[in-house]
């Protein structure tokens, strides 16, 4: 019911909407209890008393019934007519509503969710999350227009039809009454297998489609294994349990159907008969007012099954419903102060005092985390992989915040700033970069939508990009993401690097930008990093040793702690890590080097 008050909270705008629709429900419910009585009126006023009358009276009384008539069928033609424009201005109103509510609701729930910390997102699957904004808003607008009004038009029917029929004759009425018992007791019978054939036809469902977002996105594994057979076995035997269990559902609902059409019929034929006897026996009943009872009848027990029905469907929609206000009650997580700083343009100091940080309460990632880095410097991070890396650059935009310790930049502490002011000076280029779907340059100007025609090209010169992208046809215009082109790695991360540049940040971070490259690729990205780099305060995790060797301090990480700081110098003959790590390149380069040679003077030689 809280819950309930609570969405309640979301049609306030549109109050007055919703009252005009509620009062256009009442008229509507009102007039369909009209025709009966004018059925009555023609039966017993105009249709019987003509034939009780002899032939010479007929002729007589013949203008008079024809012209009731014709006052009784226009008056039913036009509470026909009413009922049509009333019910669709109704329905109208109440479908504008429903979409302006989830309309709402949809946009608010996305703006919240895009202040949340990446940790929720780490913490929840994409399609969890895309079924809160995309199905479970759509619950709202069928709760509140769909359900809200058949408890009320239904309601109303059930409480006049039987006031009605009660008045016109309340032994019929025991009679009809008597029945609603069975007919409800036989809806409460199958209800629990059907709910129970489509919770499990549901569960079903949802497994397979998550199998099959697995096996579309796999399939270059399945491929290479050649298990095509096997998945095509396991699809189709988890789509045959589908079909049992939905044909289950459909034979209880069938059988359900059929048995309460069973039953309004015995019903009818008991109240014809009765009923006749009372208007042939004992006069207590015109035959007009046995009609107009039949026909009220009839509107008595489907609305008391689509009310029982409804309190399902409520029930499946507040679950959605609780859950829609779970995601607006999860804290953003990292939060900034009232009067935060606004940063304007920075110098560019970063620094870390005795920082800790974790992921789970129970294991540290970092440990006692110390570093300067002045305006300008280049600091190089190397370590094992899972040494704590990329956890430390991402505590640098306020990813996430430490466990213990402060982050500074030009002196001012990471939780007193405008969260979005220190963004907008930090640049990031990891090892894999996301693009949007859409066009070449869109993506470049991701980060800065107001930049010039010539200052994305500017960008793509100094990123080495603008050479392989005007080669494509579409040249800027290249569409890339999911149906675009498809690039390279080394392409995407020269995008990546003139998306980074267009933004001009202080604050550089460069998380592997030169992992997994050809070496081609990676000279002309090496190159388009010295141009990102200059000037910048620039934090750089690399495995290759050329690019972290020119930089001002270099700190060797080891499961989460800094255990070497020293330049390249200082480093390569202390002993440690490092020197370990510089032996272990040299190696390699050494055996290219002479792999090269033995190419070549074989080629000498052939
Ligand atoms: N989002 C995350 N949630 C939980 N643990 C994480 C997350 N990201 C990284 N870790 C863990 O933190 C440790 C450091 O990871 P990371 O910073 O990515 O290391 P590196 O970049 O040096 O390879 C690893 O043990 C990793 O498993
Ligand atoms: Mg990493």
């Amino acid at each position: 019911m809280a819950l309930f008050l609570r969405l309640l909270r979301f049609t306030h705008r549109y109050r007055a909407g919703l009252i005009f629709a509620i009062a256009l429900v009442f008229l509507t419910t009102g007039l369909s209890l009209v025709p009966p009585y004018f059925t009555r009126l023609l039966v017993d006023s105009v249709i019987t008393r003509f034939h009780t009358l002899d032939a010479a009276a007929r002729d007589a009384a013949r203008p008079e019934a024809l012209h009731l008539l014709g006052v009784v069928c226009g008056s039913l033609l036009a509470i026909h007519l009413a009922l049509a424009m009333v019910g669709y201005t109704r329905s109208m109103t109440l479908v504008i509503i429903g979409n302006r509510v989830v309309f709402d609701i949809r946009q608010q729930l996305y703006r919240h969710l895009q202040r949340l910390s990446l940790r929720y997102f780490e913490r929840h699957s994409t399609g969890r999350i895309m079924t809160r904004i995309l199905y479970d808003v759509n619950a709202v607008q069928q709760t509140l227009t769909g359900n809200l009004v058949d408890i009320v038009t239904n309601s109303l029917t059930v409480i006049f039809v039987l006031g009605l029929i009660f008045w016109i004759n309340y032994r019929l009425a025991l009679i009809a009454v008597g029945i609603l018992p069975v007919y409800v007791l036989n809806f409460l019978l199958w209800r629990p297998h059907m709910r129970k054939a489509y919770t499990e036809a549901r569960e079903q469902y949802s497994e397979i489609s998550g199998r099959l977002h697995e096996s579309i996105s796999g399939i270059r594994v399945i491929k290479s294994f050649t298990r095509e057979r096997s998945e095509v076995r396991r699809f189709v035997h988890e789509v045959r349990d589908i079909i049992d269990l939905s044909i289950r559902a459909g034979r209880y609902r069938t059988l359900l159907s059929v048995i309460s059409s069973l039953l309004t019929g015995l019903a009818t034929v008991l109240v014809l008969y009765l009923g006749g006897r009372e208007v042939v026996v004992s006069g207590r009943m015109t035959f007009g007012q046995l009609m107009q009872f039949n026909a009220y009848l009839a509107m008595l027990y489907s609305p008391i099954i689509a009310l029982v029905r409804v309190n399902d469907q409520i029930q499946y929609a507040m679950a959605a419903i609780e859950r829609i206000f779970d995601l607006f009650d999860t804290s953003p997580g990292i939060q900034e102060p009232q009067d935060a700083v606004v940063l304007d343009r920075i110098e560019g100091k970063v620094e870390l005092r005795h920082v800790d940080f974790s992921y789970e309460p129970t294991e540290d990632v970092l440990e006692d985390i110390n570093l300067v880095a002045e305006p300008g410097q280049v600091t190089a991070l190397v370590g094992r992989s899972g040494s704590g890396k990329t956890t430390l650059v991402h505590l640098i935009p306020r990813f996430y915040d430490p466990a213990r310790g402060q982050l500074l930049v030009d002196d001012v502490d990471l939780r007193e700033v405008q969260i979005s002011s220190l963004r907008k000076q930090i640049g990031m280029v990891m090892q894999e970069n996301f693009l949007f779907e859409g066009a070449l340059r869109d993506n470049i100007k991701y980060g800065r939508p107001e930049a010039s025609d010539s200052e994305v090209v500017q960008a793509a010169i100094a990123a080495n990009a603008h050479e392989f992208i005007t080669e494509f046809p579409d040249s800027y215009e290249t569409r890339v993401g999911e149906r675009g082109t498809r690039l390279s790695g080394g392409q995407r991360q020269r995008i990546a690097i003139a998306r980074a540049l267009l933004r001009n940040p202080r604050i550089l971070i460069l998380d592997e930008a030169t992992s997994d490259l050809d070496s081609e690729s990676e000279a002309l990205i090496q190159d388009a990093l010295e141009h990102l780099m200059k000037g910048r305060t620039t934090f750089i995790i690399a495995h290759r040793l050329s690019t972290v060797m020119n930089a001002d301090l270099i700190l060797v990480l080891d499961k989460g702690k800094i255990v070497e700081r020293g330049t390249h110098a200082e480093l390569a003959t202390a002993g440690g890590i490092y020197e370990m790590l510089c032996e272990v390149q040299f190696k390699r380069a050494a055996e290219k080097i002479a792999e090269h040679e033995a190419a070549r003077t074989a080629d000498n030689y052939g």
